[in-house]
This record gives C-alpha cells, structure tokens and sequence, in this order.
C-alpha cells in the first residue's frame, strides 16, 4: 500500500503556478468572501489565503455577517465583478440557509468564476473544455496521475452526486475513459458495487462510511470526506485503518484531496487572469 502525499503533489502545483505569474510579470487578485462564523469554512478560507501567498497572489479577504441579506451580497458581487484588481471570485459554501446559493453563484461572471460552479462553467466542463477546472475532481485527477495510473478502460466508482463534487468527478472520469458508475443515498447493493471499482473516489461526508468489505483487492481509494470523529477529530468517509491495507494506493485525510483543491483554485484563478487579459 502506498500512501498518496496530497501535500506534496499540491506544493509542486503551487511552484509552478506561482514561477509562471512571476515570468509572465501577472498582477493577480482573488477575491474571497466568507458569511457568517462556520469554523470549518474559516480553516478553508485562510488556508485559500495562505495559498494566494505562496503563489504571489493578492488575495482581498470579505468576511460578512450571518445576517448578511442576499440583495447584500449581490451587490458586492456586482462590484468585484467589474473591479479590475479582481480576476477571481470565490464565495465559500455552504452559505447560511436564507441565502440563495444558486442565485449568488448565478452572480458571478464566467470570467471570474475560479470555482466552475456557474451553469456556464459546469457547461464546459460537461463537453471537455476545461477553462476553468472543477477544483477538488480536478485535483482528485492528479492524485490518480501521481500514482501513474491510466484511468482508461479502469472501473470508477464515485460515491455522492454532488454539484461540487460527485458529479463533475464523474465527467473528469470520464473524459479520461473510464467506466463510470454514481452511486448516492438510495443505491441498492452499494458494498458491491463499490467492490467493482479499479478507482473508488468517496464524496459522502460520513465518517468510516467506507469500509474494507465495499474495497477490492489492489483498488486506488481516494477520500474526499472531511468530517469530525466522535473525539472531534478530523477524518474523512474511509475507515482509513482497514481499508488501507486492501488498496494499491490510498489518500490520508488530512494532507490528501483537501491541499489539491487549493491549488487548482490557484491554477484556475491565473486562468481568469489570462482569460481577461486576451478578452481585453
Ligand atoms: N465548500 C466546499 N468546497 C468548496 C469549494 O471548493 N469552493 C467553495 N467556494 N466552497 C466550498
């Protein structure tokens, strides 16, 4: 079993983004907003902000209230969408419950949309034309390549349907010729066919959901679940202790999914950036 070090596959991404904004001369800034006191997405936004830095990106951090009216926030949107020190725009979720996601994703233009949630985005990313990348399945895809695997032909198995996550990982999948299967809430027989997958990616957000009777022998388990175990710890959907030593390669959670999810924002926000400067 090899363990697959998220961290470092991320910190190489991350030098090669920020030498390239540093030869092409780029003057980039990533806009962030954060509503309301979520701890967890507190840790996601300073980790975005510490990112920003190493890449030698300006990151302007907008942390509003819980209270925060939608009609508020777009209007902030409005205006990072036409400031010209901006070229990226991230509003982390989930947002309090009497805000409209969609509509504040809505908002934002395609130029600016470092996420790829936009229906215009997720659009491209269903035909292939990966402008901007959807960040954690595409940073899944390079942990799956660090392992030197060819996806091709493999048998993929994606737990959780997700918009973010489930299913644009299923589209990056299959964009690299493998056979895909979805499996959600109301799969029957999910143990089995989990028990099918060359790649099994788990997208639940369940602690130990995943266990070394739904692995095959020899699989790639990637975990994209970050949850808190009863002693409040961080773990992610893989009874990680069992399950490990079943796989051919496996992510840990910390230091797996979570630090490549970054740096493809950091890869997509110096695509914004080029995208605005060839559109003018
Ligand atoms: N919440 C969970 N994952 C993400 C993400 O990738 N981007 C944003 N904006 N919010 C999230």
């Amino acid at each position: 079993m090899q363990l697959i070090d998220g961290k470092a596959v991320s910190a190489a991404v991350k030098e090669r983004i920020r030498a390239e904004i540093e030869r092409e001369g780029f003057d980039i800034g990533l806009a962030v907003i954060i509503v309301g006191n979520d701890p967890a997405s507190r840790v996601y936004v300073n980790n975005k902000k510490k990112a920003c830095e190493v890449c030698g990106i300006r990151s302007y951090e907008y942390a509003l209230p819980e209270e925060t009216t939608l009609e508020q926030l777009l209007e902030l949107i409005d205006t990072l969408n036409s400031s010209k020190n901006v070229n990226g725009i991230l509003c982390q979720l989930p947002l309090p419950k009497h805000i409209d996601e969609q509509k504040v994703i809505a908002a934002i233009s395609p130029l600016k949309d470092v996420d790829a949630f936009s229906a215009v985005n997720v659009g491209h990313i269903m035909i292939g034309d990966y402008t901007f990348l959807p960040c954690t399945p595409a940073g899944v895809m390079e942990l799956i390549h660090s392992t030197g695997t060819d996806v091709s032909g493999k048998q993929c198995v994606v737990i959780g349907r997700s918009n973010i996550v489930g299913k644009p990982m299923a589209m990056l999948l299959l964009h690299e010729n493998g056979t895909v299967t979805v499996c959600h809430s109301r799969t029957k027989d999910l143990a089995e066919v989990c028990r099918r997958a060359d790649i099994l990616v788990s997208a639940v957000g369940k602690a130990d959901f995943v266990t070394a009777d739904m692995v095959k022998d020899g699989a790639i388990v990637i975990d994209v679940g970050m949850n808190r175990n009863a002693e409040g710890k961080l773990c992610g959907d893989v009874k990680f202790d069992e399950v490990a030593p079943k796989c051919s390669h496996i992510t840990p959670v910390p230091g797996g999914v979570g630090p490549m999810t970054i740096a493809m924002l950091m890869q997509n926000t110096l695509m914004a950036k080029r995208l605005q400067v060839e559109n003018g």
